[in-house]
């Protein structure tokens, strides 16, 4: 199996982008850590180079192309270019619609949906004067139903995965002519800090949670890296503009 050389994983500060750049970096690609968190990226970046492998941390925020840029320029720099993307930064606010402001809908909206564009703008120009290569977007399973676990929803939050979801055709068309291929990773609830490890780990979710998983557990993170080495390697050389769901079968039925 052939991986791209080196990937720009944002949000690989934590949970599912530190397992992606851990998985990645395993497989022999560079990898640039990307996060507004550098205290926790220089983390994985630590773990990946004592264990032989090579990632630098860049601080990016995904919502500010320069430094968007500023890093992926370093990255070529030490690197000599960018072959793969995975646009994991992301997060979410358990606000219902009643208690919504403004602030919050942007700040959501932001990241997830603007950020996805943005670093996917400025990443897919360096993929392309390689010659070519893959993105891969991490959405949801929200991006295609409401799951108001909490007993609301998050209407921001499901109005920006099911954005991803439509940006990833959009953008697997338009790069289609420069040889990048584009696709989404949509996980079920996984075990990370995104809410909280300790509320989504507890005995008692996955009782609440386990009629609609098919296979009955919460998944990892290392569920959701496989899914994405998968899709930017060459085995998946014909699949672009997907949506995939790693989700335990949660959207089976
Ligand atoms: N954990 C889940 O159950 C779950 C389920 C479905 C989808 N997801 C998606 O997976 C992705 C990763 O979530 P996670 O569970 O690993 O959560 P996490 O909180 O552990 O990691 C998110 C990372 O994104 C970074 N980040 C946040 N805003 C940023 C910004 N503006 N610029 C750059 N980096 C930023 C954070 O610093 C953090 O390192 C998110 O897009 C989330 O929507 C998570």
């Amino acid at each position: 199996m052939k991986l791209p050389r080196v990937v720009f994983v944002t949000g690989a500060a934590s949970g599912i982008g530190r397992s992606v750049a851990m998985r990645l970096a395993s497989e022999g690609c560079a990898v640039v850590v990307a996060d507004t968190d550098v205290a926790n990226g220089e983390a994985t970046c630590a773990s990946i180079t004592s264990a032989g492998g090579s990632a630098i941390c860049q601080e990016v925020d995904v919502r500010d192309r320069e430094s968007i840029r500023s890093a992926a320029d370093e990255a070529t720099r030490r690197f000599g270019g960018i072959t793969g993307l995975v646009n994991c930064a992301g997060l979410v606010t358990m606000t219902s619609l009643d208690d919504l402001t403004e602030e919050e809908w942007d700040l959501v909206v932001d990241v997830n949906l603007k950020g996805t564009w943005l670093a996917t703008q400025e990443v897919a120009r360096d993929i392309a004067a390689t010659g070519g290569g893959s993105v891969v977007n991490i959405s949801t399973v929200e991006a295609e139903v409401v799951v108001s676990s909490t007993g609301h929803c998050q209407v921001h939050y499901n109005a920006s995965k099911g954005g991803v979801k439509m940006l990833t055709k959009a953008l697997a068309v338009e790069l289609a002519g420069a040889s990048i291929r584009v696709n989404a990773v949509a996980p079920g609830p996984i075990a990370t800090n995104f809410v909280s490890l300790e509320g989504i780990t507890a005995p008692e979710t996955l009782e609440k949670l386990k009629d609609r998983l098919l296979i009955p557990r919460i998944g990892e993170p290392e569920d959701i890296a496989s899914a994405v080495s998968f899709l930017l390697s060459d085995q998946s050389s014909w699949i672009t503009g997907v949506h995939l769901p790693v989700d335990g079968g949660w959207l089976t039925r």
